[in-house]
């Protein structure tokens, strides 16, 4: 069988292999550490987002205005209208979900772009709602049903949602949401 057409990666030995890395000293001084987030609670909480919807955070980066998440809608239920000025990614866990202006519906492992410019109505019509997992980047801004302006949900307002949660319930802040 010829393997070269898989492009498999040269090795798979079980072992830590020391690769050469010319910046080694500059990455350690100036660079920084990936994260992991564990699924417990202590690590990040499910924090309420209206009646029927929480948030559990990932990551906060405030030099490029970017948070990750997942969207828990817990039944049926509508996330209002807004209008995104970034880069969305989203992936479906659970569930289902849907928005309103298109014709597809998102079940488990489909996954889901939006651009800047976009402004649209998610919904779920699932007895067990959704969950999203997001990679987000910029602001969005939420209306109300006579598209009167709300709030604007970025970095600092999802930072908050988390800091000001993790405050009243006495949850240390994790630092590995910080990127
Ligand atoms: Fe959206």
């Amino acid at each position: 069988m010829d393997t070269s057409i898989r492009n498999a990666p040269p090795s798979n030995a079980f072992k830590i292999v020391d690769v050469p890395d010319p910046y080694k000293e500059l990455s350690a001084l100036r660079g920084s550490a990936g994260t992991f987030v564990g699924s417990g609670e202590l690590e990040s909480p499910w924090i309420p987002f209206g009646e029927n919807a929480a948030i559990r955070h990932f990551a906060f980066d405030v030099r490029n205005n970017i948070y990750s998440n997942i969207l828990w809608i817990k039944g049926p239920g509508v996330i209002g209208t807004h209008y995104h000025r970034g880069r969305i990614v989203m992936l479906c866990l659970h569930g289902s979900a849907r928005y309103l202006e298109y014709p597809w519906v998102a079940g488990p492992g489909d996954f889901i772009q939006e651009v800047p410019g976009e402004a649209h109505t998610l919904v779920s019509e699932h007895p067990e709602g959704t969950k999203l997992f997001g990679w987000m980047q910029g602001a969005i801004d939420f209306y109300d049903d006579k598209a009167n302006f709300a709030f604007t949900a970025d970095v600092w307002w999802f930072m908050n949602h988390y800091e000001t949660y993790c405050k009243e319930h006495g949850i240390p802040i994790n630092p590995q949401l910080y990127i």
